[in-house]
């Protein structure tokens, strides 16, 4: 599984990085730190990883089986 960040639909909302500090941080910004990127999301973070895409108001988190 992957997951990835929008970076033109990620204003900062910061949802992502408190409800899954496992994956995402923020930046000096507030914005998320990994936004722009796609990642592999690793075995036993699944559960997180569908918390942060269901939390950012933004949808800009998105994940794939590829
Ligand atoms: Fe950005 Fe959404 Fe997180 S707007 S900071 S990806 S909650």
């Amino acid at each position: 599984m992957k997951i990835t960040v929008d970076a033109e639909a990620c204003t900062g909302h910061g949802r992502c990085y408190v409800v899954s500090p496992d994956l995402f941080s923020s930046d000096d910004e507030g914005f998320c730190a990994e936004r722009g990127g796609t990642r592999d999301v690793p075995s036993g973070h699944e559960g997180s990883a569908q918390l942060a895409v269901d939390s950012c108001p933004e949808g800009a988190i998105s994940m794939s089986d590829r």
